[in-house]
């Protein structure tokens, strides 16, 4: 397959998800794509649905994005071909920044959201907003996407 991956389940190959820093994308209305480094994700099933929790502070770019934009994000953790990219999505701003560029990134257009996903990463998940609330740092909130479609790579497929 040329894109490297197969469709999963929500809930399998968790480990990995756990395991490192995500590259959360996001999108405006008119389609421009940010980056951003996320460590604080959950991966659990919240209202019958197998959702994603991220962590998002409201100074980040990424947080004017989910609220302003298209209501959808994407989770994507990388392989040791994109591991780069963490430092430019968690060091430099959507706001003055061309991310993607910076960092060489590649997307794969979505199947069930807007946002698409990158290439080269060992998951991928495309998710829809369902629920959002304060987190319990002040300084953060919460943004609950349902997982509408999950992928892996070849490189972790059992
Ligand atoms: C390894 C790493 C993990 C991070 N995890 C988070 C996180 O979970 N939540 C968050 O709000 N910011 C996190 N950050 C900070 C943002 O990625 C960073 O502020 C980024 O520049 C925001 O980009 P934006 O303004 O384009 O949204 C992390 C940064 C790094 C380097």
């Amino acid at each position: 397959m040329s894109e490297n991956r197969k469709e999963i389940g929500p809930y399998e190959y968790m480990e990995y998800f756990n395991r490192t820093t995500a590259l959360m994308v996001t999108m405006d209305k008119i389609g421009k794509l940010n980056v951003m480094a996320l460590d604080w994700k959950k991966l659990f099933e919240f209202e019958n649905k197998p959702v994603i929790r991220a962590q998002v502070a409201y100074s980040r770019y990424t947080y004017t994005l989910l609220t302003e934009g298209v209501n959808q994000f994407t989770i994507n953790i990388p392989s040791g071909k994109t591991a780069h990219a963490i430092d430019i999505a968690g060091f430099s701003s959507g706001r003055n920044t061309d991310k993607f560029k910076k960092a060489g990134l590649d997307i794969i257009p979505g199947k069930s959201t807007k946002v698409p996903t990158i290439k080269d990463c060992i998951l991928n998940y495309e998710c829809q907003i369902i629920h959002e609330e304060k987190s319990n740092m002040s300084s953060h909130h919460y943004f609950y996407g349902e997982i509408l479609s999950a992928y892996a790579s070849n490189e972790i497929l059992k």
